[in-house]
């Protein structure tokens, strides 16, 4: 804190002492002697000021004079023999005095002035106190202050605050919530808060927890993540969820109350968004322990009024005594007759403070506010340093307005007309604004705004200055608040609904032309709100599509679903032109939404309004990209539609002239009849032709999804190390324009061909690394589940993959519960083999290779051909050839529908071995050379190594043993390469190494190894 003489600037407050005394400036005046205390002892010119203080506006130098006279008079310098301010005549000013750096005083001062202008709280306070005195035993502490408007939360929490700051090693973070949809941003107030905790003293070791422990949260703020870190947050965040996040802030805020306790304020909590209630639950519940206090203030009735979650929220709480309520009373006539003696001295008869106390009922906003008429009017007044009353009180009684608004309305009545057409601009603004803001609203030069605004504030009316966040700091502009809500709403109230509206419009305007385009997330909500009530409704949805932007950045997607929703709801009354695009485009970020939750039905039914209502405006870009986006939740849900759906897109896109899309629809279209139908050849080579466009057309170097989509059917077409290309690339940068869907299906591709070329080392990385991502942001790994069943029956643990399939089926998750249910099936007619019951082997595999009996899913049919094989098995365990013979004709034919070599291999290797078994030996050699030639070209291990084995046997039965023996030494080196893809002490190693197949190739000696 700056010192000089026997004063001392205080920056926070915005104030000067001497001692005790706080001299009171104008937030102007103050900034004017801020700078010069800065810059002590040389000449400081008039220009330089106007610079630094009014950059941006045009400012008569005269102003800076009239301020210097005002500073002058407050230290009671005098003109022609100045002690702290000497004018240079027209060159500027000069700082006289020596100034001191002293460290901000424990500030008693000002925190008992803080808490002697209250009264009739002690209790209150002393319980606060209490409520800390656990909280720094480890026993975190919720306490909800409650009353009505201008009972005096704000008071009790500030003087609490004031007492609080004394204690040492204390942080203490303040968040508003503020009315209206600029408030209900996702986790605002907690944000504020969380700023202000990063800035504030050991903000370093705060910016640090939040790194370490929630990069959900750090990437709010872009100021404090360097640029070389960001690539890796955006990777850390993937997939993040709205429950990744509590955990998260809750962990940090724990984890700073290791070193210091923590005390967190949150105002108005009736206006809150209800993520920011989440938080507050969570922290509510969480048992572990921590040095933290929570104090919030809301008003009861609002919260009734709203259907705040609050009102649920906090009935649960207290229910398991989580939480504390101090209900603030109204004031006793001894409280008021405390507050006249503390503020009026001792001069006021004591009828009179009866007479205060039965008009305000004891409420004291009322109270302050009648006693500010009553100076006005003159009915008291200083007189000889001691208050007196001016008149009767049987003459004042009736002259008091009935209740507070009519008192609130009499008092804005009583102002000039300026003063009432700046406070009726400033209502519209909201509680907080600024000079510049409301004169360029006005069209008044922005020294007479502040001149106007510096007047109320000076009389403690409607107004007060409001210190500035220190990163914009005072020299920007001034800022001011109403000094109640309530003082905002009653002269909102006052205005017609016209002037209102184009009130709205008006500084919506001045807003954008004030900052930035890409203003700050709070800027997009507080343009909504100014458009949608100045009925500018095209604008206001274009702004709520930003905030639902903003909101999704937090991961709070059922906000950013009611937010356009909102959105949608303001549709009808734009011009039809607009109206038809905009609403196809809301419907389907509402459709991404629900995806990314995870709710499909509600997703499909999204994008499926987004078509329909492009198709009735004839917008077919529109109804081509709904469409498009449809395939993706029916793939999951209901696959037959899906396929019909992609025959709609394509039709559709090809009447448009646009070849990139036309190649993205033809692309998605032969990919999803191959994944979900079935294989036919003539779709893939639309999908090969479509991919050669889209190289040639689009600019992106990163793959997009589509290319994605080609890559899947690449690997299928037993190109393994091409698909994996084109995945790995996919998944190398990630950025704020990485698409989660796309970077899931990229991992998903990428395991289905790392598994056919017997990498199932880094096929299970993949997935142990994609279930540790999905407990930490709290998803159902479902998909990591499925990419770890089939690997599981390849390596013989069939009982591994049935149990985790079988979970799945119990979980009841919305996902394709066609594909658990088919791997569980498959998985347990392996075991069931395994354990010699044949007969129920038989039954899992009949029922899966019918398609009647399971639904169609992604690849079903891979999985169709995986159980003909079980069934081919399973008869010739049973010992009948016959039926062996005609399940494997049907696994050949339908393999050999399919270019994957994996099924061609093993079919014809299983007819060898059907053949075998009937001892037709030279058909079994015929078949085998047709195995051998299926692995032609490509690196299948998964197969080779049973093609080689049954070969094998083949020519040891012939008494070829060379040949034999060079099959054997074949087969054993694919197993071992398989087997060298996992780690030593990989179970599915050793499950691998052990099944009988498998040994039997190896030889005695390698059991044991
Ligand atoms: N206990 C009190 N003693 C004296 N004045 C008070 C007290 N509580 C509130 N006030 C005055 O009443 C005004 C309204 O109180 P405030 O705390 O803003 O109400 P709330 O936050 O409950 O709406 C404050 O500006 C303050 O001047
Ligand atoms: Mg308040």
């Amino acid at each position: 804190m700056k010192a000089f003489h026997s004063f001392r600037l205080d920056s926070v407050n915005q104030c000067v002492w001497r001692g005790d005394e706080r001299v009171t400036l104008t937030p102007k005046a103050f900034d004017v002697l801020r700078y010069l205390v800065e810059h002590p002892g040389r000449l400081v010119t008039h220009e330089e000021i106007l610079e630094a203080l009014w950059p941006k506006a045009y400012v008569n130098q005269e102003v800076v004079k009239k301020y210097i006279l005002a500073i002058r008079k407050a230290l009671q310098d005098e003109h022609h023999r100045p002690v702290f301010i000497e004018t240079l005549p027209r060159r500027g000013y000069q700082f006289l005095a020596q100034v001191t750096d002293e460290a901000p005083v424990a500030s008693t001062a000002l925190s008992e002035i803080a808490e002697k202008r209250i009264v009739g709280r002690d209790g209150a306070l002393a319980a606060l106190e209490g409520l800390v005195d656990k909280a720094l035993g480890g026993r975190r502490q919720i306490v909800f202050v409650t009353g009505e408007p201008g009972i005096g939360k704000t008071a009790l929490v500030d003087a609490f605050q004031h007492r609080s700051a004394r204690r040492p090693n204390m942080r203490i973070a303040r968040g508003q919530c503020v009315e209206g949809f600029g408030g209900k941003e996702a986790y605002y107030p907690m944000l504020e808060a969380l700023g202000q905790l990063a800035r504030g003293d050991g903000g370093g070791s705060v910016v640090q927890a939040l790194a370490t422990r929630a990069p959900t949260w750090l990437i709010q703020f872009p100021s404090l993540v360097k640029a070389s870190q960001r690539e890796a947050l955006q990777r850390e965040i993937l997939g993040a969820t709205r429950e990744r996040m509590l955990r998260e802030i809750c962990e940090t805020l724990e984890s700073l109350t290791a070193a210091d306790s923590l005390i967190l304020m949150f105002e108005d909590l009736h206006w809150a968004d209800p993520s920011t209630l989440d938080v507050l639950s969570a922290l509510a519940r969480r048992r572990d322990p921590a040095r933290l206090a929570v104090v919030a203030t809301y008003r009861p009735l609002d919260v009734v009024l709203s259907g705040s979650p609050l009102k649920g929220l906090k009935r649960d709480l207290k229910l398991h005594g989580l939480c504390e309520e101090i209900a603030l009373e109204r004031l006793v006539i001894a409280d008021v007759g405390a507050y006249l003696a503390t503020n009026f001295a001792a001069g006021l008869p004591a009828g009179f403070t009866a007479l205060v106390h039965r008009h305000s009922s004891g409420n004291p906003l009322f109270m302050v506010a009648l006693l500010q008429d009553m100076q006005k009017k003159g009915w008291i007044a200083r007189d000889n340093g001691t208050w007196k009353l001016m008149a009767p009180l049987g003459r004042i009684d009736p002259g008091v307005p009935e209740n507070l608004q009519q008192m609130l309305d009499a008092q804005f009545d009583q102002l000039s007309a300026p003063e009432q057409q700046l406070l009726s601009i400033a209502s519209v603004a909201g509680e907080r604004f600024s000079a510049a803001l409301i004169s360029s609203s006005l069209d008044l030069v922005s020294d007479r705004v502040e001149d106007l605004c510096e007047t109320l504030a000076e009389r403690r009316q409607f107004i007060r200055a409001a210190t500035t966040d220190g990163a914009t700091g005072a020299a920007l502009t001034a800022h001011y608040e109403f000094t109640h809500a309530l003082y905002r709403e009653g002269v909102y109230r006052q205005l017609s609904a016209v002037t209102r509206s184009r009130l709205h419009r008006r500084i919506a305007e001045q807003l954008l032309l004030r900052r930035p385009v890409t203003g700050g997330p709070e800027l997009a909500a507080e343009l909504a709100r100014h458009f949608e009530f100045g009925h500018d409704n095209a604008r206001a949805i274009d702004y709520l599509m930003k905030v639902a932007e903003n909101v999704r950045g937090r991961f709070a997607y059922r906000e950013s679903i009611r937010v356009l929703q909102h959105a949608l709801e303001l549709v009808p009354s734009i011009p039809s032109d607009v109206a038809f695009g905009l609403e196809c485009r809301i419907h389907e970020l509402i459709g991404d939404a629900y995806y990314v939750l995870g709710a499909m039905a509600d997703s499909a039914r999204s994008y499926e309004a987004a078509a329909s209502h492009a198709s009735e405006a004839g917008l077919q870009a529109a109804q081509v990209s709904a469409l498009s986006a449809l395939v993706r939740p029916l793939g999951l849900i209901d696959p037959d539609r899906g396929i019909a759906v992609v025959d709609r897109v394509v039709r559709v896109s090809d009447g448009l002239d646009d070849p990139l899309l036309a190649a993205r629809t033809r692309l998605l279209a032969a990919a999803t009849r191959l994944f979900y139908d079935k294989w036919r050849d003539e779709d893939a080579v639309l999908c090969a032709a479509a991919y050669k466009d889209l190289g040639r057309l689009s600019a992106d170097d990163r793959p997009s999804y589509h290319q994605m989509l080609y890559a899947h059917v690449l690997a299928l077409m037993g190109q393994y190390d091409e698909a994996i290309a084109i995945f790995d690339q996919a998944l190398l940068r990630i950025d704020e324009s990485s698409s989660l869907m796309v970077h899931f299906f990229a991992l998903s591709g990428k395991t289905m061909a790392l598994l056919r070329c017997g990498r199932f080392g880094e096929l299970l990385a993949i997935i142990r690394d994609g279930k540790q991502e999905a407990a930490k942001n709290g998803n159902d790994p479902w998909l990591f589940n499925f990419r770890e069943a089939w690997p599981r029956v390849l390596l013989f643990d069939f009982e591994g993959a049935r149990a985790l399939c079988e979970a799945m089926l119990t979980s009841g998750a919305e996902y394709p519960t066609g594909q658990s249910e088919t791997i569980a099936r498959v998985s347990e007619g392996y075991a069931a083999l395994g354990r010699g019951d044949t007969r129920r082997a038989i039954k899992c595999f009949e029922e899966i290779a019918d398609p009647r009996s399971t639904r169609k899913f992604f690849l079903h049919w891979t999985w169709r051909l995986v159980a003909q094989l079980g069934l081919t098995d399973a008869w010739l365990a049973w010992a009948n050839p016959d039926n062996a013979r005609g399940s494997c004709d049907l696994l050949l034919a339908n393999a050999l529908a399919t270019p994957d070599p994996l099924f061609r291999a093993l079919a014809w290797e299983t007819k060898a071995r059907v053949a075998m078994a009937s001892q037709n030996w030279e058909q079994a050699r015929e078949d085998v050379a047709r195995a051998l030639s299926a692995l032609e070209g490509f690196a299948v291990p998964v197969a080779a190594w049973q093609v080689h084995a049954t070969a094998c046997k083949l020519h040891a039965h012939a008494g070829d043993r060379g040949t034999a023996e060079a099959h054997r030494d074949a087969a054993k080196r694919h197993i071992e390469a398989i087997a060298d893809s996992l780690v030593a002490d990989e179970p599915l190693r050793a499950s691998f190494l052990s099944a009988l197949s498998v040994r039997t190739v190896l030889g005695r000696s390698a059991v044991d190894r």
